[in-house]
């Protein structure tokens, strides 16, 4: 067996195409209430999920994830375009929590963003969120609060800067 240490979950990460619709649908529809309502926002029933999945274009929005099998979605990222923002959103189930598996989710979403030519990434969540609040702290994003929703932004860098940032400042931040 491989030592986990050389493991990462962005190994792992697939983008997802039109013939996951089902299986995308399945890992948000086995979120409780409470991480619905952190994932979307608001609480949201079934049907309004299967509405979600249903519109997902995955020519324009780039959907992402790591499985555990076939079609058993553990992570998804759900990355957004706008004109000038793309706003990503993501959910870990349960069971696969605390093991990095979002920070990882958010850090594809940065090099994807990154190549798309994305000006900044954004994030919607609750103030109460403690979790997410800590992905976007790490990542330096600006954080802004209130009536108990937080906005979140970043400014993309470039592919290039992004290689330099690894070659140069990682060991000195
Ligand atoms: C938010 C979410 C994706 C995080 O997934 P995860 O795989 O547990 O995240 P990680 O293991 O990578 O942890 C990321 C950070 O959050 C911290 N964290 C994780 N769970 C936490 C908790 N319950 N309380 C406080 N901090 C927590 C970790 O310590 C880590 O912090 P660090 O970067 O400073 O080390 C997951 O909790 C989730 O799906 N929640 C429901 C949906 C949601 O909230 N989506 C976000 C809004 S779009």
């Amino acid at each position: 067996m491989i030592p986990p240490r050389i493991l990462d979950w962005v190994a792992l990460i697939e983008q997802l195409q039109e013939g996951d619709r089902e299986s995308l649908c399945d890992h948000f529809l086995s979120l409780d209430q409470d991480d619905r309502r952190l994932r979307f926002g608001l609480p949201v029933n079934d049907s309004h999920i299967k509405r979600y999945v249903g519109e997902i274009d995955f020519d324009r929005s780039f959907v992402y994830g790591v499985r555990r099998g076939a079609g058993d979605w553990l992570g998804i990222g759900h990355l957004i375009p706008g004109p000038n923002d793309a706003e990503l959103g993501l959910s870990v189930l349960p069971d696969a929590r605390g093991h990095g598996l979002g920070a990882a989710i958010f850090r594809y979403a940065v090099g994807q963003a990154s190549r798309q030519g994305t000006e900044r990434l954004y994030m919607h969540f609750l103030t109460t969120n403690r979790a997410i609040l800590s992905i976007a702290r790490s990542a330096g994003m600006q954080i802004g609060s209130s009536g108990g929703e937080s906005d979140a932004y970043l400014v993309v860098p470039t592919p290039d800067e992004l290689v330099q940032l690894l070659i140069t400042e990682r060991d000195t931040a």
